[in-house]
C-alpha cells in the first residue's frame, strides 16, 4: 500500500490595506530609505491601523480567502492551527475564534508558537497528525500583527516588521508528493538577543516595564543575523544532502522573509539561481509567521505537480529548521 503523505492542496492571504514606506519611516526615526533597502531589501510594509483587531482579523480574512478559492466547505476542516507570535489575549486560544467565526464547527483548534518558525514547525505538526491517519483536512494559518508588539521610535526594529496572514490546506496524498523529509532545530541561548522582556511569566507587565518599553520586541540584530545566516544556510544545505538533491533538483526556495541578505546567503549556500527564489520581502517586510504562506500565494501561479520545494525559516528561541515538500497541484 502506497505510503500516506502529507500535501498542501491549497492557500489564502490577508494583508492590510495600509502601507508603511520607508519614507514614511524616515519621518518616524532616524534612518534612510537607501539604509533600509540595501541593508534588508525591504520597501514597505502593511499595518493593521484599526483599534481593536487583533491577529484574529487577518487570519479570518486569509481563511476566508482559501475557502473562497478553494470552494472548501468550512465544516469539513477536522483541525485549524494558528501559528502566531501575536495571539489576540495571552490566554485564549487566538484558533478558536477563528474556527467559529469561519464556521469550521467541526474543528477543535489551538495555536502554535515558535515565534518565526512558527509555520515551519506547524508543518511538521500537520504532517503527523496526517500520515498518522488521525485527520484528513488540517488548515494551518501564520497570522502575526507585528504592529502590536513593535516600538516605532526604535529605529532598529520598526523598519523591519511588518502585518500579515496567510494560511493552506493540508490534505493526504497518496502519490508520494507532499512532504518528503525535514530538519527542525531549537537553541535556547537565542532569548538573549530576540525577545520582549515583559508581559511573560518572569517579568509580568506593570508601569515600570511599560516606562521601560520592555513590553515591546528586543533585538540583538547583528547577533541574530550572524546566526540566521549561518544556521538557515546550514539546514538548507543538509535536507539537500539528505535527499540527494542537487541544486537542479530544486525548483524553489521558499525561505523565512527576515533579511534580503539572509535570503541571498541561503540560496548562495545552496548553489540556487535567483529565478528560483521567492521573495516579497519589498512588499511585506517580516511578518514573523506568515512570510512562509504569503510567498506561497504569491508564487501559486507559477507552482507546478511535482516541483521539489524547500521551505527554511529562522527565528527567535531560536528556532529555525528546513522542510522538503514536492507540490501537488498545477494552478
Ligand atoms: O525574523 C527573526 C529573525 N530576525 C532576523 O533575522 C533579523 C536579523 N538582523 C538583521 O536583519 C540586521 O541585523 C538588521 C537589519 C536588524 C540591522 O542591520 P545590520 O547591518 O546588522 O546593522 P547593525 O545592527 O550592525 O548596525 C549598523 C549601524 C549602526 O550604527 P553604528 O553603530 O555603526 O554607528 C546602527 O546604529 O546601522 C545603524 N542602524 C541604522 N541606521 C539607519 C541601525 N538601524 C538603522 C536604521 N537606519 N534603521
Amino acid at each position: 500500500m502506497q505510503k500516506v503523505t502529507v500535501a498542501i492542496t491549497a492557500t489564502g492571504f490577508y494583508v492590510p490595506e495600509d502601507i508603511l514606506s520607508n519614507k514614511d519611516l524616515e519621518q518616524m526615526v532616524d534612518t534612510t530609505d537607501e539604509w533600509i533597502t540595501t541593508r534588508t531589501g525591504i520597501k514597505e510594509r502593511r499595518i493593521l491601523k484599526e483599534k481593536g483587531k487583533g491577529t484574529s482579523f487577518l487570519a479570518i480574512k486569509a481563511c476566508k480567502n482559501l475557502i473562497d478559492k478553494s470552494g472548501l466547505d468550512p465544516k469539513e476542516i477536522d483541525l485549524l492551527i494558528v501559528a502566531t507570535a501575536t495571539p489576540d489575549m495571552p490566554v485564549a486560544t487566538t484558533s478558536a475564534y477563528v474556527a467559529s467565526k469561519i464556521g469550521a464547527t467541526n474543528a477543535f483548534s489551538y495555536d502554535l508558537q515558535a515565534a518565526c518558525s512558527s509555520f515551519l514547525f506547524g508543518m511538521s505538526t500537520v504532517a503527523s497528525y496526517i500520515e498518522s491517519g488521525r485527520y484528513k483536512k488540517i488548515l494551518l494559518v501564520g497570522a502575526d500583527k507585528m504592529s502590536s508588539i513593535i516600538d516605532y521610535e526604535d529605529r532598529s526594529t520598526c523598519i523591519i516588521f511588518g502585518d500579515g496572514a496567510g494560511c493552506v490546506l493540508f490534505e493526504p496524498n497518496f502519490e508520494g508528493l507532499g512532504l518528503q523529509d525535514e530538519y527542525l532545530r531549537t537553541d535556547g541561548i537565542g532569548r538573549n538577543y530576540l525577545k520582549i522582556e515583559a508581559g511573560g511569566s518572569i517579568l509580568p507587565a506593570d508601569e515600570n516595564t511599560v516606562a521601560n518599553r520592555q513590553h515591546y520586541v528586543f533585538q540583538d540584530g547583528r547577533t541574530v543575523f550572524k546566526f540566521a545566516v549561518s544556521n538557515m544556510a546550514d539546514v538548507s544545505a543538509k535536507i539537500m544532502e539528505r535527499n540527494s538533491l542537487s541544486s537542479d533538483d530544486i525548483d524553489w526556495l521558499v525561505a523565512h522573509q527576515a533579511n534580503k541578505r539572509i535570503i541571498d546567503a541561503t540560496s548562495k549556500r545552496m548553489n540556487i539561481v535567483e529565478d528560483k527564489v521567492l521573495m516579497n520581502i519589498h512588499r511585506y517586510g517580516n511578518t514573523t509567521s506568515a512570510t512562509l504562506p504569503l510567498l506561497l500565494t504569491d508564487y501559486e501561479h507559477r507552482l507546478k505537480k511535482g516541483d521539489n520545494i524547500i521551505f527554511a525559516a529562522f527565528g527567535g528561541g531560536f528556532s529555525w529548521g528546513a522542510i522538503y515538500l514536492k507540490w501537488v497541484y498545477n494552478s
